[in-house]
C-alpha cells in the first residue's frame, strides 16, 4: 500500500527579530549573520504563545483548507523538542484546543503521542504514521504529524543568532497529493552523544555547536550510507558504474537549524560521495590545492576539531570545492530554495527540515520546474544523537498544492521587535495577558495554573 505527504501548512509567528538588529545589540558584525548563517530574521513568540499553540494552529489550518472533519484524523503525533511537561503528551493539549472549535469529545478516537529526539522526531513520527497507513490500519482516515518547536538560547550565547519559532503540520494518507514516500528504504544511523540537550528544568539547551555541527554530518552521512544500501537492494534504484547515490536525488532537504548548515552538511555528503569516483580528479584539478587530511584521521570529533592546521586547510578546501561548477549545479537544482525560507524564519528545529521542504516545493514551482516524479530524498539529523534519511516521489496532482503556497504573503503582518521588546519576551518578563499582538482566528494561551493542586495547568482559547 501506497502513503506519503498529502498536503503541508505551516504556522510562523508573526513577531520577529531582524538580523542587523540582533548583530548591533550584540555587537556582531550583521554580515556573520546574514552571509555567514543565513539568518536574516528569527520568528519569535509572544507571550500568549507556547509549542502547543503553534501546533494547534497549524493542525486548525490545514482541516480547514481541507474542509476535514475530526472524524476524519485517525491520528494525531506532536513531535518536539520544547515540551513543557514531563508526562503529559503535547498532543492532548492540541486536540484540547481543537476540540474548542469542532467540539467537545469529537477527538475522543484519535490515538496520538508526543515523540522526542531533539530535531529528527518528525522523521520517526512521519515513518510511523505512514507504516501505520501502509499496513491497512487507517480504515480511510488521514494522520496528522505536527513538528513544532520553539528555537531558544541563552541570552549572549552563541547559538542566540540560530533561534526560530513555528510549526510545520503534515497531513497523511494513502492516496498523497504531493509526496509518496519510497517504501523499505528509510535508513537511520544512532550514537549516545551529548552535543546538545536540555536537562529537566531548564528551558534553553546546553550546546557544543561545532561539535553538533560535525556530528550531524557524519550521523547523516551513516545513515546516508545505510540508505544507499537498501535502495540497491530493494531495486529502487539501479546505480551504474561512476554514480552516486545522490546523482538519483533530484532534490535534497537537509536540517537546517539555520540556513548556511544545509549548505555545509550538503558539500560535506557531496564531498565523501565523490571522492570515490573518477570525477573526483577532475574536481581536484579544478579546486587546485590537496585534499587536506587531519594529523589522526582515525581521532575523535574533539581531536579534529582540535586541529587548527586542518581545520584550517579544510575551511579552505570545502570553500573552494563548492565553487566548483560542478558542484554549483548540484547545489543550485538539489538544495538552494529549501534554505530560503529559512533565513526568514530561522531555526525550527524538528520543522526546520519541512519548512525546508515546503520551501523548495514553493520556490522551484515559481521557477517553472515541472515537479512531478522528481524524487525528494530527506537528511534529517537530531542531536544526541540520531540520522534519518529517506526519500518520496512527487505526486501528479503537486501542483493542487504547490500552487497556492505563498511564504511572503503568509510572514506578511509580522512586527519587527526591538531589542527591549524581544528580551522581555525571551526573559518570559511577560504574562500572557500582556501579549504584543491581539490575534484573530488563532489559540491563545490564556493562563498558567501556579497553585499547588494544579500547577503547570494550562488554559487556552480561541480568539474569534
Ligand atoms: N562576515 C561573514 N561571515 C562571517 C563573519 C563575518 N564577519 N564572521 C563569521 N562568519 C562566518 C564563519 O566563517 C562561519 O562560516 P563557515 O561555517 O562557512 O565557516 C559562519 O559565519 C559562522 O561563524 P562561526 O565562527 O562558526 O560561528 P560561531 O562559532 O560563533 O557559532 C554556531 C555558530 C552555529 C555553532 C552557533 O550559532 C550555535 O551553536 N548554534 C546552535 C546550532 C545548533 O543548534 N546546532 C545543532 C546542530 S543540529
Amino acid at each position: 500500500m501506497t502513503a506519503g505527504i498529502d498536503d503541508i501548512a505551516i504556522y510562523i509567528p508573526r513577531l520577529y527579530i531582524d538580523a542587523e538588529d540582533f548583530a548591533k545589540a550584540r555587537g556582531l558584525d550583521p554580515v556573520k549573520l546574514q552571509k555567514g548563517l543565513g539568518v536574516s530574521q528569527m520568528a519569535i513568540v509572544d507571550s500568549n504563545q507556547d509549542p502547543a499553540i503553534l501546533a494547534a494552529n497549524a493542525c486548525l489550518k490545514i482541516m480547514q483548507k481541507n474542509k476535514l472533519s475530526p472524524d476524519d484524523i485517525g491520528r494525531l503525533y506532536v513531535s518536539t523538542e520544547s515540551a513543557f511537561d514531563e508526562s503529559k503528551a503535547m498532543n492532548s493539549y492540541v486536540i484540547g484546543m481543537l476540540e474548542q472549535v469542532y467540539g467537545q469529545g469529537t477527538f475522543e478516537h484519535c490515538g496520538g503521542i508526543e515523540t522526542k529526539f531533539a530535531c529528527v522526531s518528525g522523521s520517526y513520527a512521519l515513518y510511523d504514521n505512514t507504516n501505520w497507513i501502509r499496513a491497512g490500519e487507517a480504515e480511510g482516515k488521514h494522520a496528522l504529524v505536527v513538528v513544532s518547536d520553539i528555537a531558544k538560547y541563552d541570552m549572549g550565547s552563541s547559538g542566540e543568532m540560530t533561534q526560530g519559532a513555528g510549526a510545520v503540520v503534515m497531513l497523511l494518507n494513502d492516496e498523497p497529493r504531493l509526496l509518496q514516500f519510497d517504501p523499505k528504504v528509510t535508513a537511520t544511523s544512532i550514537k549516545d552523544e551529548y552535543d546538545f540537550y536540555r536537562p529537566f528544568g531548564k528551558e534553553t539547551p546546553i550546546v557544543h555547536g561545532q561539535y553538533s555541527n560535525m556530528l550531524y554530518m557524519i550521523q547523516v552521512r551513516k545513515a546516508l550510507e545505510s540508505y544507499k544500501k537498501k535502495v540497491v537492494s530493494s531495486g529502487l534504484v539501479k546505480m551504474e558504474p561512476g554514480e552516486t547515490i545522490l546523482d538519483h536525488m533530484d532534490y535534497i532537504n537537509m536540517h537546517l537549524p539555520y540556513s548556511n548548515m544545509g549548505k555545509k552538511a550538503l558539500a560535506y555528503l557531496v564531498r565523501h560521495e565523490w571522492r570515490q569516483l573518477p570525477r573526483w580528479k577532475r574536481i581536484l584539478t579544478e579546486i587546485g590545492i590537496e585534499e587536506p587530511i587531519p594529523k589522526d584521521p582515525r581521532g575523535t570529533i574533539e581531536s579534529v576539531l582540535g586541529d587548527e592546521e586542518f581545520m584550517t586547510k579544510d575551511h579552505e578546501f570545502t570553500k573552494l570545492f563548492t565553487k566548483t561548477q560542478e558542484y554549483q549545479e548540484v547545489f543550485e537544482s538539489k538544495l538552494a530554495s529549501s534554505l530560503i525560507a529559512s533565513t526568514m524564519i530561522g531555526n525550527l528545529y524538528t520543522a526546520s527540515l519541512y519548512l525546508g521542504f515546503r520551501s523548495s516545493l514553493e520556490y522551484e514551482y515559481q521557477k517553472g520546474v515541472d515537479l512531478e516524479g522528481k524524487r525528494v530524498g530527506f537528511g534529517s539529523y537530531g542531536s544526541g544523537s540520531s540520522a534519518m534519511v529517506f526519500s518520496g516521489v512527487i505526486q501528479p496532482e503537486y501542483k493542487e498544492i504547490v500552487k497556492n503556497m505563498n511564504l511572503v504573503a503568509e510572514l506578511e503582518d509580522r512586527r519587527r521587535l526591538t531589542l527591549e521588546e524581544y528580551e522581555l519576551l525571551h526573559e518570559n518578563r511577560l504574562t500572557p495577558d500582556k501579549s504584543m499582538l491581539h490575534s484573530k482566528k488563532e489559540f491563545v494561551l490564556v493562563d498558567v495554573k501556579t497553585d499547588a493542586e494544579s500547577r503547570g495547568e494550562r488554559r487556552y482559547s480561541f480568539n474569534e
